[in-house]
């Protein structure tokens, strides 16, 4: 039948992270004192000189298409950052501006997949990306991470997974939804592994600025000049920047692979937003001290919430070590009595806390972790108090 929809297109699921904030959304909307724990994006306005520069390019006209993969002013700003942030030598021509991480991590795996190619997904994961691969016909292949290990995958978690169609590895540091910051030992041992098997190593870095270790942040393709040919670099000014709703992202790579992507988005889309790149190139270039600010904002957050969890009954989590995520461990409490009925899966769990408590949280059962939940700490102390209240009172009514 010619109305017969394509059936990768039905396939994909809905991100459930964006349904969970748009209900609490209506909640709110409709009077409901929500908190709300969903949001993948920082509570802070975009600091007021990006705005500024923004506004500024549209009065200086900067309002037409500009060079598909960006303006080179930008594309220096970002090879400069990997300079002097990340310790990475990537030289202009290497980077491409898209329309956030998202259409970056599509570009790459448009780039790099043909059909029946397999990326290792280490789980828990960000519920995105085994979507993207399907939809450029890849094949996620899925590889446990342990609590123990801080659900950071291992030597012999990736060495296990490996088969003759392994195209590429996918690690997210610091991680979503866990919090997790791989050392740089650690990396060094998935880089090696990808080098000596001669496969991608896609390294979403979009939480760098966000990691609350003492030591440097360690980039992927800052190892060796091996891991460097191996690795494809993501990132952007959403998170770093409080730039959700601008939408820039970039990738960095070998020439080769960078031409591929600037193709495709060529085709696609075009250039990412002239206002928005603009707004972005002032982000790069400008004072870093709300950067700077935010990240402490989080930390002091991240103690605070994570103190209280530790005190509740039925929960466990690990303490976050980046990103503005505490992932929590509700399996003690699948399985309990609420209110004389059973609570069968976490779900339930998420949806009575929202009907019942007012508070949304994200269920992970999409980032391939049926029995956890996701708190964002990036709303107030205030907020975050009111809503760890209300889940405390929640779990004080188990049976
Ligand atoms: C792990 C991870 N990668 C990439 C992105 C994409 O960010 P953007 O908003 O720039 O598309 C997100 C956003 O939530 C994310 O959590």
């Amino acid at each position: 039948m010619p109305t017969t929809l394509s059936s990768k297109g039905l396939a994909v699921k809905s991100s459930s992270t964006l349904e969970i904030t748009a209900k609490a959304k209506a909640m709110r909307a409709s009077g409901i004192d929500v908190v709300t724990f969903g949001a993948g994006e920082p509570d802070f306005p975009t600091p007021e000189n990006i705005c500024e520069a923004a506004i500024k390019a549209i009065r200086d006209g900067k309002t037409k298409y500009t060079p598909a993969s960006g303006i080179r002013e930008l594309k220096e700003a970002v090879s400069k950052k990997f300079k002097d942030f990340n310790k990475v030598d990537y030289a202009p021509e290497q980077i491409v501006i898209s329309n956030g991480g998202k259409q970056t991590l599509h570009n790459i795996f448009s780039a790099i997949i043909n059909s029946g190619d397999e990326v290792i997904v280490p789980v828990p994961y960000w519920l995105t990306y085994p979507e993207m691969i399907r939809l450029v016909d890849g094949v996620p292949v899925f590889v446990q991470c342990t609590k123990e290990n801080n659900f950071k995958l291992t030597a012999e978690d990736l060495l296990s997974a490996i088969t003759p169609r392994t195209k590429a590895v996918i690690i997210n540091n610091p991680q979503n939804p866990t919090g997790t910051l791989y050392t740089k030992y650690e990396l060094e041992t998935i880089g090696n592994i990808a080098v000596e098997n001669d496969f991608f190593i896609i390294s979403d870095e979009i939480y760098e600025m966000l990691s609350y270790s003492s030591k440097p942040y360690t980039s992927m393709a800052s190892l060796s000049p091996e891991i460097y040919a191996h690795t494809i670099t993501s990132s952007g000014v959403s998170k770093s920047y409080s730039m959700t709703g601008w939408r820039i992202g970039y990738s960095a790579s070998s020439i080769e692979v960078a031409k591929v992507i600037s193709s495709i988005q060529s085709h696609q889309s075009s250039n990412p937003s002239s206002i928005s790149q603009y707004a972005a190139l002032e982000a790069l270039t400008g004072p870093q001290d709300t950067v700077r600010h935010m990240a402490e904002v989080f930390e002091k957050r991240r103690d605070f919430i994570y103190e209280r969890i530790c005190e509740m009954r039925f929960v466990t989590a690990l303490r976050p070590k980046g990103a503005f995520y505490l992932f929590v461990d509700c399996s003690q409490a699948i399985g309990t009595r609420y209110r004389g009925e059973r609570i069968k899966n976490i779900k339930q769990f998420a949806d009575i806390l929202l009907n019942d408590f007012y508070v949304a949280v994200v269920p992970c059962a999409d980032f391939g972790m049926p029995k956890h939940i996701r708190l964002s700490y990036a709303i107030s102390e205030e907020e975050i108090s009111k809503g760890m209240d209300r889940i405390e009172s929640f779990l004080n009514e188990l049976l």
